[in-house]
């Protein structure tokens, strides 16, 4: 097991407070919060984002980058676009120095934080949050492939329903999973009288963070496939973030895909 390392005295923080230390050469991120003290990676587990750079509210911190949040006690990531937990540490008080050893990871599922907290005393500490990967879909088809050649689906009866059923063939290209199963389809609607070059269609699509950034390749490959209806004419994608996305309105067959149970 890792030593402890001194990487800050205990005045240097206040209360809530923050601090980007290192730790054999790792960035992590120390937190000062109703007097315990706890430490995860500096490194969001989405796509890198410095976490200590973020808003801090009680034991989550926000990755400032697109916005996931995770629990500074355990490195769990409680909200999209994490799927993963980033490693958190145990913590010691001695000396009145801030001392941090890598907690060792424990197996579970992702995104199911466990109820440990950062003591001054390492016997106290509990296991750190998993890292399991999520299980992605084996043969993700690339963002933008057309569902006229996958589904056959161009020449059937236009309805919101197959609208909706066209889009599975549009995925997350960071999750694996499409659209529709993750959540972000919240209306279709279609023009009831045909125009002169096909009839209208307004999709409204939000994205699981405000800066999310494959948001304008999800719009283009959205319009691009409902597009290849033979009924079909303009294609209006309108990004609505209210309400907003939570995973709750991932389907059973999305959370299967993450990992999330
Ligand atoms: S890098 Fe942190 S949410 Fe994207």
């Amino acid at each position: 097991m890792a030593e402890f390392t001194r990487v800050a005295d205990v005045d240097d923080l206040p209360d809530p407070g923050k601090l980007l230390v290192e730790v054999d050469g790792d960035p992590v991120a120390l937190f000062r919060v109703g007097g315990t003290f706890h430490a995860i990676d500096d490194v969001c587990t989405h796509d890198g984002g410095p976490l200590v750079d973020g808003e801090l509210a009680d034991h989550t911190i926000a990755c400032p980058r697109h916005g996931a949040k995770f629990d500074i006690r355990t490195g769990a990531a409680l909200s999209m676009p994490a799927i993963r937990a980033t490693r958190a540490y145990d913590v010691k008080l001695e000396d009145g120095g801030v001392f941090l050893r890598l907690r060792e990871a424990t197996a579970g599922p992702v995104n199911q934080p466990t109820a440990t907290t950062a003591t001054p005393s390492p016997a106290a500490a509990a296991p750190a949050a998993v890292t399991t990967p999520p299980a992605a879909d084996p043969a993700p088809a690339p963002a933008g492939a057309s569902g006229d050649a996958a589904t056959g689906l161009a020449d059937q009866t236009l309805s919101e329903e197959l609208i909706r059923e066209m889009l599975k063939e549009v995925k997350d290209p960071e999750l694996f999973v499409n659209i529709v199963d993750l959540g972000l389809i919240y209306n279709v609607t279609i023009a009831p009288e045909p125009a002169d070059a096909g009839r209208q269609v307004a999709i409204d699509m939000t994205m699981t963070s405000p800066a999310c950034p494959a948001g304008p390749q999800l719009i283009a490959d959205t319009k691009r496939v409902v597009g290849t209806h033979c009924d079909v004419g303009d294609v209006e994608v309108r990004i609505v973030m209210d309400p907003p996305w939570t995973p709750d309105r991932m389907t059973d067959a999305a959370r299967d895909q993450l990992g999330i149970f």
